[in-house]
C-alpha cells in the first residue's frame, strides 16, 4: 500500500460511509422510487436513488480520503494521486429496489493497482443491507464478518448437492446464452437461486447460504469488495482460465465446489 492508513482504519471508513448512504437509499425507497433513466438496455435502469446515493459516498470519501481515487458505476472516474481507489455500487439490486424487494446492497471497497480486477489488490470492503442491517466486511489478510461474526463458507459437497446462485445480464442477446448455460447447468445442481444483488450473492458464499455463485459480465463495483469478503471467509474466487474474476467470468465457492463448477461450466461454455 502506497499510504501510512491501516487497512482496518480504511475498513472504518467504507463501514461508516455505508451505513450513511443505507439510511438515505432506505429513505428515498420510503419516499417512492421511479425510474430516472435507461441505461444499456431498456431493463437496465437508474433511479434518482442511485444516482444521490453515489453522489454522497463519493463526498462523504472525499472529505475523509482526499487524495484516493473513485470508480462507482454512475458517475465519471477520478484517478487520485495516492494509489488507492474507492469502487463502489451505490446500489447493487436496483430493479429488486425499484420494486421493493428488500435485497439490496451497498458495496464499497478499497484497491491499490488501479480500477483493473485483473491487476488490483483489494485491501478492505464492506458489502451492506441497509434493509436487514446485515454488513458485510473484510481486510486482506484479516478474514471476514458479518456483522461480529468471522464467516466460512459452507463444507465441501458434491455438485448434485451444490445450492449455485447466479445472475444475468440486461442484454437480451447476453441473457439468451446465459439461460441455455443455466439450463444445462440445473440438473446437475441441488438448484439453482437468482438473488438479484450479486454482491450479496458473492457474501451468501462467504456466509455459506450458497454453495457456489457464477456470473458472467460482472463490473469492478459488482464484486470488488465481496469478492474480498469471500476469499477472506476462505472460498476460493476466480475468474476465466486461471485468472482473476473479470468481466469475463466470476465463479466462487468453497475450492472443491468451485472447481466442479468451473469444469462443468467450461464444458458447457466450449
Ligand atoms: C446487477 C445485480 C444483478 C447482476 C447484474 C448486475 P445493479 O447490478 O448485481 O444481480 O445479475 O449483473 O449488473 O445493476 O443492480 O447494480
Ligand atoms: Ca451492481
Ligand atoms: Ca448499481
Amino acid at each position: 500500500m502506497s499510504t501510512n492508513i491501516t487497512a482496518s482504519a480504511l475498513l472504518e471508513i467504507a463501514r461508516d460511509v455505508a451505513l450513511t448512504a443505507g439510511e438515505l437509499v432506505v429513505r428515498r425507497r420510503a419516499e417512492g422510487v421511479t425510474v430516472a433513466d435507461l441505461k444499456s438496455s431498456p431493463v437496465d435502469v437508474v433511479t434518482a436513488a442511485d444516482r444521490e446515493c453515489e453522489t454522497l459516498i463519493r463526498s462523504l470519501l472525499a472529505d475523509a480520503r482526499p487524495d484516493d481515487g473513485f470508480f462507482g458505476e454512475e458517475g465519471a472516474e477520478d484517478l487520485g494521486t495516492s494509489g488507492l481507489t474507492w469502487i463502489v455500487d451505490p446500489i447493487d439490486g436496483t430493479v429488486n429496489y425499484l420494486y421493493n424487494i428488500p435485497h439490496y446492497a451497498i458495496s464499497i471497497a478499497v484497491v491499490s493497482g488501479g480500477v483493473d480486477p485483473l491487476t488490483w489488490t483489494a485491501i478492505a470492503g464492506c458489502v451492506l443491507n441497509p434493509v436487514s442491517g446485515e454488513i458485510y466486511t473484510a481486510t486482506a489478510g484479516g478474514g471476514a464478518f458479518l456483522g461480529e461474526e468471522l464467516i466460512s463458507p459452507a463444507p465441501a459437497v458434491e455438485l448434485s448437492q451444490a445450492l449455485v446462485g447466479t445472475g444475468f445480464s440486461y442484454s437480451a442477446e447476453t441473457r439468451a446464452e446465459q439461460g441455455a448455460i443455466v439450463a444445462a447447468l440445473l440438473p446437475e445442481v441441488r438448484d439453482i437461486r437468482r438473488f438479484g444483488a450479486a454482491s450479496l450473492d458473492i457474501c451468501a458464499v462467504a456466509s455459506g447460504r450458497l454453495n457456489a455463485y457464477y456470473e458472467r459480465g460482472l463490473s469492478p463495483w459488482d464484486h470488488a469488495a465481496a469478492a474480498l469478503i469471500a476469499r477472506e471467509a476462505g472460498a476460493s474466487v476466480v475468474g476465466w482460465n486461471g485468472q482473476p474474476p473479470s468481466k469475463e467470468l466470476l465463479i466462487a465457492g468453497e475450492l472443491s465446489v468451485e472447481r466442479a463448477l468451473t469444469k462443468r461450466l467450461v464444458a458447457t461454455v466450449i
